[in-house]
């Protein structure tokens, strides 16, 4: 099946991932452009003029429209029971989110809604949100577990992103978030809880079921220590998952160092990151992954966005959609926080959501560009210039989605 994608008014080529910061602001656009697809991959793109002869078995009109890559939203807690909009009520009357944690809220609530959830419920659910999230042009999303904590409700958990993986047209990325925070049942026994959520024969069910590539942790005061993060993440490495951490988020913790110790594939959210982490990073291929949604919705000072971008670093960004930190399901409201809050360009919030994403999940040499052979995941959006979608704040301006080159979604 070979496709002819023409009358582009801007194609955003953003290059394989991962771009190095100082690149991000500056990628290629091509004006008047054209794309042939071919067997769902990229077989060439540049000025329509220029554009290789059919025949084409179809042909999909951009009619004036920006063409970019997928988005991958590359941070997400997107399946979970229930809500909590009381704590984001409790918030604005002063409350903060570590005092709401604390006080056995917070996560923890989370936990309790989805243990009394059945797989199905939590399938039933999860499918609106997540199909808002593609609606909004994510084409790959990745996806934590983390509100089990026990073997079983994990399980159930990483079991219901699976059926969600065979409902939804976006590939999804299965994370185990098996230290999240410490559960009830352990509570002042962090250690303990870390044997129990580790034991082999949970471990072997989720490698032998493939159920989850990544691995993470909530390295945090009040979850879990450098120390313990680091034994969470080895043991999860040594049954094939590639590990992630929660690093820096409330408190400076040391573990942007400790991702980059492991070879973490990123160290997400950053808040509280300093220079000597950068340094790290840059000497590393962990990607810092920033989550400016958190900030907007819990308060808090953001990442040293501008700082990681000027010392070249790959930056990504994404969701963190959860019912806790962050109730954002849309990329494009992202772009407009990091555009407010990070003074991030449109362009380099892009790349951040697109290349710099994939790299996060280690798909960069499939994913989140514009490049021969690449995955034809691809946005037609109703707009004829990019900075008019994080500038037109909450506006969706996704027109159709081409996801291996075929058309999945016309809003
Ligand atoms: O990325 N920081 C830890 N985990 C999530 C929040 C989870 C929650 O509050 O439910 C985050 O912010
Ligand atoms: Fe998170």
């Amino acid at each position: 099946m070979r496709s002819y994608i023409p009358t582009i008014s801007q194609l955003i080529a953003i290059p394989p991932g991962p771009v190095a910061g100082s690149r991000m602001r500056s990628v290629p656009i091509i004006e008047g452009a054209a794309i042939v697809v071919n067997d769902g991959k990229i077989e060439w793109f540049g000025k329509e003029a220029d554009a290789p002869k059919g025949p084409f078995d179809t042909t999909i009109d951009a009619a004036g429209a920006c063409v970019t890559p997928g988005l991958v939203d590359c941070h997400t807690h997107v399946v979970f029971a229930g809500d909590r909009a009381g704590e984001f009520v409790q918030r604005i009357g002063g409350a903060t989110y570590a005092e709401i944690m604390q006080a056995g809220g917070g996560i923890r609530s989370s936990v309790r809604a989805l243990r009394v959830a059945s797989e199905d419920d939590l399938v039933a659910q999860s499918l609106p949100r997540l199909n808002r999230m593609i609606a909004g042009g994510a084409t790959t999303i990745e996806i934590k577990s983390g509100y089990g904590l026990s073997p079983a409700d994990e399980l159930k958990t990483l079991r219901a992103i699976r059926r969600l993986a065979g409902m939804v047209s976006a590939d999804l990325v299965p994370t185990f978030l098996g230290a999240h925070t410490v559960p009830p049942e352990f509570d002042g026994r962090p250690d303990d809880y870390l044997v129990a959520i580790t034991d082999p024969a949970l471990l072997d069910a989720i490698r032998d079921e493939r159920l989850a590539e990544f691995a993470d942790v909530f390295c945090e005061r009040g979850a879990f220590t450098v120390d313990q993060s680091r034994r969470f993440l080895s043991a999860c490495k040594s049954f094939g998952m590639t590990p992630k951490v929660h690093a820096d988020q409330l408190t400076r913790s040391g573990a942007t160092a400790l991702a980059v110790e492991l070879g973490a594939a990123s160290a997400d959210h950053l808040e509280f990151a300093n220079d000597a982490d950068i340094a790290a990073l840059k000497a590393s291929r962990t990607i810092p992954v920033l989550l400016p949604g958190c900030n907007f919705f819990i308060g808090g000072a953001p990442a040293p966005a501008r700082k990681m971008l000027d010392a070249d670093l790959p930056v990504a960004l994404a969701t963190d959609c959860n019912p806790g930190s962050c109730m954002i399901e849309s990329l494009g409201m992202i772009m407009s926080i990091a555009a407010t809050m990070l003074k991030m360009t449109p362009l380099e919030s892009l790349v951040a959501c697109t290349a710099n994403a994939a790299a996060a999940l280690r798909r960069e040499k499939r994913i989140g560009a514009i490049a021969v052979d690449h995955d034809a995941d691809l946005l037609i959006l109703d707009i004829p210039r990019i900075e008019l979608w994080p500038y037109h704040v909450g506006v969706n301006p996704v027109r159709t989605i081409v996801k291996g080159g075929v058309p999945v979604l016309t809003n």
